[in-house]
């Protein structure tokens, strides 16, 4: 997977080399690169943001600096500035060439889930702009997106960082390491929370020894008994998701459920006969 990241603060990206997402770059399995967006500058001051139009607090990204650097990036032409916007719409793009995926992380945007990464993690090229101050010029995904580049605006949670940089790496930290030759043991993708249709959230993890500091491990996971511990884990996961998070139980598909599963969820308060569960209050 080639991966292009454009910030202001290129040095940021140096923790991917760490790891097993710089064994991942090692082995070829990706090829990261962290551009300068001040590279793609004309003045002397290297700006890259200007003032809000409308008026308020900050500053906002230019769209040119950025789209010299994307075009670039995209290997589009550049348009000739007085054509409309119709005049420079979706050409024939080289076919052969893998269709990059062009990222820009935004608070204000739909949340960045499990399904995205998974979805992401069988791209061949993901290009990342990092905004900074009070953002981008909304004109820029709108520009690159009438040209027919997939184009996707993530937040990753309901806080507002300083800049994309942060939400880039957990962006990509969450894709690549579901990449297949990515992780050692491909297993441990597979049990975890958010994986999958009936989403829960992870049972307790407990490693030896037995006691520790006086507190026990639970006694199921010391019998042997794999139904026995499977079934411990599963309510567990189920018992976890009920407290902490009750929409990922409302998302259950109710056909999916196994009696052991129902019975569970009923004494937690759910009723289980509809397609989804609904909690009885
Ligand atoms: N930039 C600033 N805050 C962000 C957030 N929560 N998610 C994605 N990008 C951001």
């Amino acid at each position: 997977m080639k991966i292009d990241i454009v910030s202001v603060f290129p040095e940021y990206f140096e923790v991917l080399n760490l790891s097993l997402m710089g064994k991942a770059q090692s082995k070829g399995l990706l090829e990261i690169t962290a551009h300068n967006l001040r590279d793609w500058t004309h003045d002397v001051h290297h700006s890259v943001d200007d003032t809000p139009v409308g008026g308020g607090a900050g500053m906002v990204m230019k769209p040119e600096v950025w789209a010299e650097c994307l075009d670039e990036l995209l290997d589009l032409p550049a348009p000739n500035e007085d054509d409309s916007p119709n005049d420079v719409a979706a050409e024939d793009n080289d076919s052969s060439v893998a269709a990059p995926v062009l990222i820009f992380p935004n608070p204000s945007a739909p949340l960045f889930t499990q399904r995205d990464a998974t979805e992401l993690s069988h791209a061949e090229h993901l290009l990342f702009g990092c905004g900074r101050y009070e953002g981008y010029d909304s004109r820029i995904p709108d520009y690159y997106r009438a040209q027919g580049i997939d184009v996707r605006e993530y937040s990753i949670g309901d806080y507002v960082l300083n800049g994309g940089e942060v939400a880039v790496s957990v962006m990509l930290e969450a894709i690549t390491r579901l990449m297949p030759g990515f992780m050692g043991n491909p297993d441990s993708i597979v049990e975890e929370s958010y994986t999958g249709e009936g989403a829960l959230l992870e049972h307790r993890q407990y490693t030896k020894p037995a006691v520790w500091r006086g507190i026990s491990v639970p006694e199921v996971l010391l019998s042997g008994d794999h139904g026995k511990v499977d079934r411990f884990r599963r309510d567990e996961a189920l018992t976890r998701t009920n407290e902490i998070r009750p929409d990922l139980i409302e998302a259950l598909d109710c056909k999916a459920l196994d009696k052991a599963d129902r019975k569970t969820l009923m004494a937690l308060g759910w009723e289980v006969s509809a397609a989804h569960p609904r909690r009885l209050s």
